[in-house]
């Protein structure tokens, strides 16, 4: 058992819950009346009832895990706004701003940047196209960085700069899989919470969302990789938050759910199907503030 009475022990694997604080954005104006991503077609109908409720699933689904959630106001004609994952990316108190690539989304860029500023993270203002912690991944020290879709090659220069660190570029070439958080999940997010240290600091990915450098660059870096099936990256399975013990993924994800099973995580489903409508799901839903 652990000593510490504010986490959560895991199983025989000694995985470790830790306490996290992310932001959300309630879908009230949720709809798809644009197509930037193959999986959106406005001519479906969208139920943004359904929307509400199934994200509030998720938001009470972190505040039972003991997860602290921050709400942005949602703004009528965003209709994407609840992905806040794209809003910026933030380390250690500082918030990189999102330029987005798409002009319907152009305008979610300064509203999230407002919102930092007013909570007290230090902004920085992006020069080049990027679209927050879609394509931006901590593990341990080191940050993934997703291109191929959205995100420029320039902006992983660019965050590189803000927060000082490694980045390791990745380029996506599935456009089902058009931002870096729909092929990995990261499931040890912060540096020695698996055994060992950082450099075990563990993820999932989807082999087949990268081209051959990347898929390398992916298997020599992370040897003990969970693999997901094609069949589980198709329902959004990795699109999954972890925090670092429970991993709440989508109930689709079955090989998933039973690979997280085996290594000691706990996996709690949540059902964003209607969110999906938009191309995005758990994690599109989640933005992490790391003060
Ligand atoms: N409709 C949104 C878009 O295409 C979905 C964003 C999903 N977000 C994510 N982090 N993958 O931009």
């Amino acid at each position: 058992m652990s000593t510490h009475p504010d986490t959560l022990t895991g199983t025989a694997a000694a995985r470790t819950a830790q306490h996290r604080r992310y932001l959300m954005c309630r879908p009230e104006h949720f709809t798809v009346s644009y197509t930037i991503n193959p999986w959106m077609e406005p001519a479906n109908p969208t139920d943004t009832a359904k929307a509400v409720r199934q994200w509030q699933d998720l938001y009470d689904a972190y505040i039972e895990l003991g997860h602290e959630v921050q709400l942005i106001d949602p703004i009528e004609g965003l209709p994407d706004m609840v992905y806040t994952a794209n809003g910026g990316f933030v380390i250690d108190g500082v918030a990189y701003g999102a330029k987005f690539r798409f002009a319907e989304r152009v305008p979610e860029g300064p509203a999230f940047m407002d919102w930092f500023g007013e909570n007290g993270f230090e902004v920085r203002e992006p020069v080049e196209v990027n679209e927050g912690e879609g394509d931006f991944l901590l593990v341990g020290d080191t940050i993934l960085a997703g291109t191929g879709f959205r995100s420029t090659g320039d902006s992983h220069r660019e965050v590189g700069e803000v927060f000082g660190r490694e980045v390791v570029s990745l380029t996506l070439v599935d456009p089902r899989f058009y931002h870096l958080d729909t092929a990995i999940a990261v499931l040890d997010p912060v540096e020695g919470v698996a055994d060992g240290g950082p450099e075990h600091a563990n993820i999932a990915y989807l082999p087949h969302a990268f081209d051959e450098r990347s898929q390398q660059v992916l298997a020599e870096r992370y040897p003990d990789a969970i693999r997901v099936s094609d069949e589980d990256g198709a329902v959004f399975g990795l699109n999954s938050s972890s925090d670092g013990y429970n991993v709440i993924i989508s109930p689709r994800a079955k090989g998933f759910e039973a690979q997280l099973r085996e290594r000691g995580y706990n996996p709690v489903l949540v059902d964003l199907s209607e969110l999906l409508l938009g191309g995005g799901g758990i994690k599109c839903c989640t933005l992490e503030l790391r003060r």
